[in-house]
């Protein structure tokens, strides 16, 4: 079985900031760094990381070529990328502040120039049984999933970012990977929410799916059929939130994909996450599998 992610490559500028900028605001950032990301790409090097085979697709400019050799030097297979000579590759805009929590802006550039024809020129090397994920983070997302549920890959999705486009798709997935602000925006509640009313009302909507609820410092959720797993995050310095989710995604289905039980998974995923928010950057922060095993991150789940 195949693993294709299909999604977006970034280039991340991250500005380290005293606070987020308010409106009406002008502020100085302390510092600026570049990192790769893209929710695609940190999804597609944390499965690798992790032991996954995977096939990663999406779109670069020619000034994204950096991208696709983090891709490589992480052992993704990346023919399915395409550079596009006249798109500027997507970027990411992030205010880090000084306890480590982040918001960000998105520019699509050229993961908004994918096409339903590349989608299907991609798909053409997978068939059924092979696993597809995807983020919201590409044009043609509806024309991939539906070709993709057409062709029988099972379809793994991080609807993130939230929007008004994604609630018909979302019943598509036979995985869904989401956080509490996204699952609040998608339920229409206060982002406030109990997290266990959250995953009642996913699995009410979505029955036939494996849920999987990420809460930040609070740990993660998961509905699998009738039962409910409940895993706490390992305490941390968190110097830099950025692609914990990403890393919980792609461990997460790495584990299931070796045969882990979803427990297990969401054991994996939770070590592998703490591990990411004790370093900087994106994609450059989330661990291999060795060094998740070998954690104390890891050990701390163990012994719970
Ligand atoms: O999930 C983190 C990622 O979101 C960043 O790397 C940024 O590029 C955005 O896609």
């Amino acid at each position: 079985m195949k693993v294709l992610c299909f999604g977006s490559l970034n280039i991340d500028y991250v500005y380290a900031v005293p606070h987020f900028v308010r409106r009406g605001e002008t502020l100085s950032a302390d510092t600026l760094q570049t990192f790769t990301g893209g929710k695609g790409l940190n999804q597609s090097i944390a499965l690798a990381r992790a032991g996954a085979e995977v096939w990663h697709a999406g779109a670069v400019g020619t000034d994204g070529a950096f991208l696709v050799e983090a891709l490589n030097d992480a052992r993704v297979q990346t023919e399915s990328i395409e550079t596009l000579p006249d798109v500027r590759t997507g970027h990411a805009v992030i205010q880090k502040s000084a306890d480590g929590d982040n918001c960000i802006l998105l520019y699509g550039g050229a993961n908004h120039a994918v096409t339903p024809e590349q989608i299907d020129r991609t798909l053409g090397h997978f068939s059924a049984g092979d696993l597809l994920l995807a983020q919201n983070e590409i044009s043609a997302l509806p024309h991939l999933l539906r070709s993709a549920k057409a062709r029988g890959l099972r379809v793994a999705l991080n609807p993130s970012p939230m929007d008004e486009s994604l609630p018909p798709l979302l019943a598509l997935a036979d995985i869904l990977l989401l956080n509490e602000v996204e699952a609040s925006q998608l339920l229409r509640c206060a982002p406030d929410s109990d997290p266990e009313q959250l995953l009642t009302q996913l699995r009410e909507r979505y029955p036939d799916a494996v849920i999987v609820l990420t809460l930040g410092a609070a740990g993660a959720l998961c509905a699998d059929g009738g039962a409910v797993i409940r895993q706490a995050a390992i305490p941390v310095h968190a110097v830099d939130t950025t692609a914990a989710g990403d890393t919980f995604t792609g461990f997460f289905l790495a584990g299931l994909l070796e045969g882990q039980n979803t427990a297990q998974a969401m054991r994996f995923a939770a070590a592998a996450a703490a591990i990411t928010v004790t370093a900087h950057g994106a994609a450059p922060s989330i661990p291999t599998r060795k060094k998740v095993l070998s954690s104390g991150a890891f050990c701390d789940i163990l012994a719970e």
